[in-house]
């Protein structure tokens, strides 16, 4: 792909070819009372314009730090960045200026929270808050701000837009907010949206309605969009990649519809076995055994050795790297990798 973009000034940048944000061996480690908490452990994910990527794991995996990172929202200290480059567009966003960075975020990468009550202002109209990005970046009057709050409100299909764009936050239902909390990060046009856990304090069938506007819109503007989740049952049908956390690490990375039907790390096949499914109703589900780690002492070898049932002395004395995946040809199956020593026999696994 090559693309060139306006930058902010309206300078044409350069056409740059390559993923819109490259994730490599990022680490991030908090200094706590009790000792240092390794919450990210070297990991490397990539995205493109117009790619869904999933990233996936239990509570406490690292997949929030990891966005807030990427953000530069990270309260430092407690939070050191010790190892890793974070590229957007090839540049990376570490060492970068407080201003170039703060340029990119909202405009260029916005993110999404799972919380729209407390990341919205309770006591300012909906259309104020979303008018204010236009004024605040754009310099639009109050007018112009406030017409442009309602289009964004009808492209996120709030009914009634211009009635409701004077609306206070709690006016609104749960997956209404959500919408608002879309259209906010939709409306300086970015190239990249990071959705933490975007759904996950809704109603099932709202869930839905939200991850389908959510990728509609990714597709219409054609951004790449990294869905943070600890459900995979809820961005199957969006993704398009996934990358799955344990303990700070990306342990298996796969296009969505071969880690479902393959997966190639004992932990991903332990996720799936654990979601419900239609077909087996009545069978009793089944749960990864133990917790996971904790991140002042996360166990020598592969982090998941305690709780593996495939475990083997090497685990306990090695980290495995994320080795390649390939077919049962030998050719490497393309964005495959799995961070385990027994990747082919967990493949074959039934
Ligand atoms: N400010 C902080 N101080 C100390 N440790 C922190 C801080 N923020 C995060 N951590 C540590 O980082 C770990 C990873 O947190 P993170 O929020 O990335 O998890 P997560 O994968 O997003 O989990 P969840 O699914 O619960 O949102 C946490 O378990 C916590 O121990
Ligand atoms: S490396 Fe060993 S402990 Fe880790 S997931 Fe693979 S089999 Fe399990
Ligand atoms: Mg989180």
């Amino acid at each position: 792909m090559n693309t060139s973009i306006e930058s902010v000034e309206g300078v044409r940048q350069q056409p740059y070819e390559g993923p819109l944000l490259d994730v490599r061996d990022l680490h991030v480690e908090f200094k706590t009372r009790d000792g240092v908490a390794r919450a990210v452990n070297g990991v490397n994910y990539s995205v493109s314009a117009g790619e869904t990527l999933a990233v996936l794991g239990e509570s406490g995996s690292g997949k929030s730090v990891t966005a807030q990172a990427i953000m530069g929202i990270l309260d430092m200290p407690p939070a050191r960045i010790p190892q890793g480059e974070i590229l957007y567009r090839g540049e990376n966003m570490l060492t970068m200026s407080k201003e170039e960075r703060r340029r990119i975020r909202g405009q260029k990468i916005a993110m999404i929270f799972q919380d729209a009550l407390s990341s919205l202002n309770p006591v300012l109209s909906v259309g104020y808050q979303l008018g204010e990005m236009f004024r605040a970046h754009e310099g639009a009057s109050r007018q112009e701000a406030k017409a442009k709050a309602v289009e964004l409100m009808d492209r996120v299909r709030i009914p009634a837009a211009q009635e409701r764009v004077n609306d206070f936050p709690h006016q609104f239902s749960g997956g209404m907010r959500q919408r608002i909390m879309i259209a906010m990060a939709l409306a300086l046009e970015p190239d990249l949206i990071i959705a933490d856990e975007p759904t996950t304090a809704l109603d099932v069938t709202v869930q839905a309605q939200v991850m389908d506007l959510l990728a509609e819109l990714q597709a219409e503007y054609h951004m790449g969009l990294i869905l943070i989740t600890h459900d995979l049952g809820v961005v199957a049908d969006v993704a398009d990649k996934i990358a799955v956390m344990y303990a700070g690490r990306i342990v298996e990375t796969a296009p969505v519809h071969e880690l479902y039907a393959n997966p190639a790390h004992p932990y991903t096949r332990g996720l799936l076995d654990s979601i419900p499914r239609l077909d087996q109703k009545g069978q009793e589900l089944y749960a990864i055994k133990g917790l996971p780690p904790n991140l002042m002492r996360i166990p020598p070898g592969c982090a998941f050795n305690p709780r593996c049932p495939r475990a083997q002395d090497i685990c306990r004395q090695e980290v495995p790297q994320l080795f390649d995946v390939t077919r049962d040809d030998g050719v490497p199956a393309p964005g495959r990798g799995s961070a385990c020593f027994f990747w082919k026999e967990t493949l074959h696994d039934e």
